[in-house]
């Protein structure tokens, strides 16, 4: 009987085989996707009973509860990640709002990452707030600013990192070390990363968020989000969250991300190594302005990143010494790289955030978070999600669309 587990093996090895093994029912060498929204009941009691709780895992009796492909898939994600458990929701917002509505009630306080995914800010800012949560929005890659926020009843301090879109690193373990000082959760938006070059559980956090959507599916074909963590904390998770709030993953997007997932490691060594020549092809660039990436020496959090990552990942911000309206002409030009949102595709893919466009839709900021941003982004950046095609095409594409602009 093929192993579904061994302590033993290398990420690459887990990736392929964590939570798969041979289907029992019909041998195949891969599990089914279970396309059904119910499951015929036991009529023994005590079997009806535990079938009719969420907290028995193996045991199904609708899917907005759970459901044997999506169970597969956090089998997978929680041994991946190291965590007990996980659970999964339809989508990266999904994982996030879950996990947020069961920990936080009125009178809590939460600290998070003022840079992070316009979803996230909102929820945070605008609407965890009309239900008498306190948010402090922090920029969390300064702990003095970290420390400053906390409250006796902040109860999750909420760090993503790399943080979207401007790719502002955080320093986990120190933050992990000032929010348990008062009891808080440390839960880390660890998407960017792509799983395998960061492990928050490693450096002390609580609970690690993905949407897997972007790197951990990689494909571009489907929505998905995951939390990790304790198992008591997760049974909450789920019934408050997921159960219901209702945004559970449907099978087919679960299967999807299984089979995606398994060729994690070698896309992100692909999507680094691409993004590090693309990186240094645009900071040599006469028409280029300004470049973050982790990976460059000129990064501000270039040593720390190198500390908490064991890679770059993909993802990077650059803009050019031109108007505003040139950047979109430069978009125009462009060949093989697509213009639009989301990331960690196997394909490249663009999308320029004029800075106007980004304070007046997309986030709640004060005026001085406002200046302070405006500084790093002047009229805009480009946010480039590098995929895993050949790096030369990548710069070749680059170079004449520069070229045209
Ligand atoms: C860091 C991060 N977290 C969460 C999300 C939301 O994910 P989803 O679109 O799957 O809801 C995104 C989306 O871009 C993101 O970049």
């Amino acid at each position: 009987m093929k192993e579904k587990d061994n302590p033993s093996w290398k990420i690459d090895t887990r990736c392929v085989h964590a939570g798969e093994g041979t289907d029992p029912q019909t041998k195949a060498v891969r599990r089914p996707i279970h396309m059904a929204n119910s499951y015929e009941l036991p009529t023994d009691v005590e079997e009806l009973v535990k079938t009719l709780s969420w907290e028995h895992l193996d045991k199904f009796n609708y899917t907005r509860e759970h459901n044997p492909t999506a169970r597969h898939l956090e089998e997978r994600l929680a041994e991946l990640e190291g965590g007990e458990d996980c659970v999964v929701a339809a989508s990266g917002m999904g994982a996030i709002a879950a996990t947020l509505f069961a920990l936080l009630n009125a009178g809590d306080h939460i600290v998070c990452s003022e840079i992070c995914y316009t979803g996230t800010q909102k929820l945070v800012s605008a609407h965890l707030t009309r239900f008498g949560v306190d948010a402090t929005m922090v920029d969390t890659s300064d702990l003095n600013d970290v420390k400053a926020a906390i409250r006796p009843n902040t109860k999750v301090v909420f760090v993503e990192t790399p943080g979207n879109p401007i790719v502002v690193i955080s320093d986990i373990a120190a933050i992990a070390k000032i929010a348990h000082s008062v009891g808080a959760l440390l839960v880390v938006d660890s998407t960017w990363s792509g799983l395998v070059t960061q492990h928050p559980f490693s450096l002390g956090a609580d609970l690690v968020i993905h949407s897997t959507t972007k790197y951990i599916n990689g494909h571009g074909d489907a929505l998905g989000g995951a939390v990790i963590g304790p198992k008591a904390v997760l049974a909450e998770i789920r019934e408050r969250g997921i159960v219901h709030l209702g945004a559970c993953i449907s099978p087919f997007n679960a299967w999807l991300i299984l089979r995606g997932s398994a060729t994690l490691p070698i896309r992100m060594a692909r999507h680094s190594e691409n993004a590090q020549k693309v990186a240094e092809f645009l900071q040599a660039h006469p028409k280029v302005r300004s470049v973050r990436y982790p990976g460059l020496k000129s990064f501000p959090e270039h040593d720390l990143s190198a500390r908490q990552m064991s890679a770059p990942s993909g993802m990077m911000t650059f803009n050019l010494k031109a108007e505003l309206m040139e950047h979109f002409a430069f978009i125009e030009q462009l060949k093989l790289v697509t213009h639009a949102v989301s990331l960690g595709h196997d394909q490249s893919l663009i999308f320029y955030l004029p800075t106007v466009f980004f304070f007046s839709d997309m986030v709640v900021m004060n005026d001085a978070q406002k200046e302070k941003y405006t500084r790093l982004m002047g009229d805009g950046i480009f946010r480039f999600s590098v995929g895993i095609e050949d790096a030369d095409d990548i710069i070749e594409d680059l170079d004449q669309a520069l070229a045209g602009v």
